[in-house]
Parts: structure tokens; C-alpha cells; sequence
């Protein structure tokens, strides 16, 4: 039996699809088992990272987690979910967390991935840390400014970024958990091709047939408009600093890891543009 954890985000859905597709036996941690609209084949159990009683039971007959979660208390999850792991005898946890390097304390978010990963080291059980940049899915919330006014907004200036389809990330995640060979193992993942907010919103408008205008923004105006969307304050503090080291040109490194695990080549933004470009409708 396989936990995945954020079983209904972005990336844990797709976990538990590729996970199914592969007939691996799967269980879906979420807070709210009723609103889950899981897969029938889901063992769905209740758990909250912030109540550890709940993470005893979530893992309990497990063999291998998939380890998400997020936010300033990601070292305490991460140690209650590790810690719980190890006693019900979990072999293998994977851990999504950020991109950035070991011991990183500039960048809040790697920061925090950073206590959860060394809290799943010091655990006993053997781990794999995928460390993914910017999902193409962020690109979700443009939907509001592009439905009302046909524009996109935001501080990332002319930098460019390679970010990375979810989907990969589930491969990789899943590869890690269902095959041999990734224990131990660091993996930093991008997509294929390093574009800025620009290119992938002439991307977008070409896929959805109108006119879409990017405008960037300062930082100042990114946070009022963070501010408005109703993110909390830790996050609003933690992302800007990230828009700074895009614009500096910093962030465009593209990377192999993908097809190195999954043995194909990575999912390129206009793939991700066209299998959501219902969603802008
Ligand atoms: N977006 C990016 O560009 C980016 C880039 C690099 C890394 N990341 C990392 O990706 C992760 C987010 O992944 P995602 O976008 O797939 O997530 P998401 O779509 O925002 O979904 C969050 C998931 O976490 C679960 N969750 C939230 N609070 C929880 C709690 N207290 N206890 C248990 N489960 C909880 C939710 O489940 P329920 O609501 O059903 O309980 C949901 O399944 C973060 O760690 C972030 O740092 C994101």
C-alpha cells in the first residue's frame, strides 16, 4: 500500500493516477474525505499534518508515502509524518518540496522544505526529494484578469523560468516510489524550456485563440494584488524575494532530471496550455 498525502491537489491527483494506472494499491490522505472525489479504487482516509494522532492511522499498513504538504510548520508535519512512518515500519517516503540548495535559508519556502527534509533524514527510513520550480499550473491564475480585462500581470518582469508540467512531477515521484534505484537520491526538476511570463502567455493566447497582453508589474503592485486574492501574509513575504531572483536571470537553468528518471522527455507549456485551455473559457 502506497499514502499519498495532498492526494486532492495539483500533484497528489496526479500521483494517484499514475499510481493507478500502474496497479499499485493506493490510499489518499485529505482533511475532508467527503468533498474528496477520489477514485473509487482510493482507500481514502482522514488526516490532518497538523493533528499527528490523525497520521498514526493514515500510515498504519503502509509500505511507501508520498509526502506533501506546506507552509511555515513544514518541519513539524514532516517530523510527525516521518516519525509515525518508521514506527508502523514504512519503508520509503518521497518528498515534494522546492527548488534551491541544501541548507538555503534566503529563500522562505526552500527554507521550510529544507526542516522537512532533514526531519525525514533524521527519521530512519529511506527518502527521495524531488525539488520541482515553478508549476506550469500557476498559470490557473491568470483566469480572473484574463476572463475580465484579456491581460496578465506580474512582477517576474522579462525573466525567464523552465517550469515544470505537475505531471512530470507525479512521474518522477512515481518512479521513485515504485521502482529501485532513487533511495537517497536529490532530484531537482524543471520543464524543457526556460520562458518568460511573456512567451508563455503568447503560448496560451495562440492555443486559445485571443489577444492576452502581459504586463509586468512591481512588486509593490503584486503584493496588493497577493493582498486582494486573500494570501496570507507568510506567503506574500516568501514569494516576492522569488519574483526578485527571477528577474535577475537566475532562474532559467534547464534541467535533464526529468527524462534521466522517467525515460521521456519532458511536457512542454504549450501541452500544459492545451489540455486546460478549457479553463480559461
Ligand atoms: N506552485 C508552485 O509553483 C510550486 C513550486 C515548487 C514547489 N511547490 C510545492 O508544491 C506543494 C504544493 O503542491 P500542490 O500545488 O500540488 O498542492 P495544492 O494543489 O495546493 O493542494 C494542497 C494539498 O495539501 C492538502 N493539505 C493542505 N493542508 C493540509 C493539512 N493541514 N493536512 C493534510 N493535508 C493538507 C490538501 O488536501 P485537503 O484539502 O483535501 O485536506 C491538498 O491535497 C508545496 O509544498 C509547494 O511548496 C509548488
Amino acid at each position: 500500500m502506497i499514502l499519498v498525502t495532498g492526494a486532492t491537489g495539483t500533484v497528489g491527483r496526479e500521483v494517484v493516477t499514475q499510481l493507478l494506472a500502474a496497479g499499485h494499491p493506493v490510499r489518499g490522505m485529505t482533511r475532508n474525505p467527503s468533498q474528496a472525489k477520489m477514485d473509487a479504487r482510493v482507500e481514502v482516509v482522514k488526516g490532518d499534518f497538523a493533528a499527528p494522532e490523525t497520521l498514526k492511522k493514515a500510515v498504519e499498513g503502509v509500505e511507501r508515502v508520498f509526502s506533501l504538504t506546506f507552509g511555515p510548520q513544514t518541519g513539524t508535519h514532516e517530523r510527525e509524518l516521518a516519525r509515525a512512518a518508521k514506527k508502523a515500519g514504512v519503508r520509503h517516503i518521497v518528498k515534494l518540496g522546492a527548488m534551491g540548495g541544501d541548507g538555503e535559508t534566503r529563500n522562505t519556502i526552500r527554507k521550510w522544505h529544507d526542516e522537512g527534509e532533514q526531519e525525514i533524514k533524521g527519521a530512519g527510513v529511506a527518502w527521495t526529494m524531488l525539488r520541482p520550480g515553478r508549476f506550469m499550473s500557476n498559470a490557473l491564475q491568470w483566469r480572473e484578469s484574463i476572463s475580465r480585462q484579456g491581460k496578465v500581470f506580474s512582477n517576474y518582469g522579462e525573466g525567464k523560468l523552465p517550469s515544470v508540467h505537475p505531471r512530470d512531477i507525479a512521474a518522477v515521484a512515481v518512479r521513485a516510489l515504485t521502482t529501485h534505484g532513487h533511495e537517497g537520491k536529490t532530484y531537482h526538476l524543471t520543464g524543457p524550456e526556460a520562458l518568460s511570463i511573456g512567451d508563455e502567455v503568447a503560448i496560451l493566447s495562440n492555443v486559445l485563440g485571443r489577444r492576452i497582453e502581459y504586463v509586468p508589474i512591481s512588486d509593490e503592485a503584486a503584493r496588493k494584488e497577493m493582498e486582494r486574492a486573500g494570501m496570507p501574509p507568510f506567503l506574500i513575504d516568501a514569494l516576492l524575494p522569488f519574483a526578485a531572483f527571477v528577474r535577475s536571470g537566475k532562474a532559467a537553468e534547464v534541467l535533464p532530471t526529468v527524462e534521466e528518471v522517467t525515460g521521456r522527455p519532458a511536457l512542454r507549456f504549450v501541452d500544459w496550455a492545451k489540455e486546460h485551455a478549457e479553463s480559461f473559457q
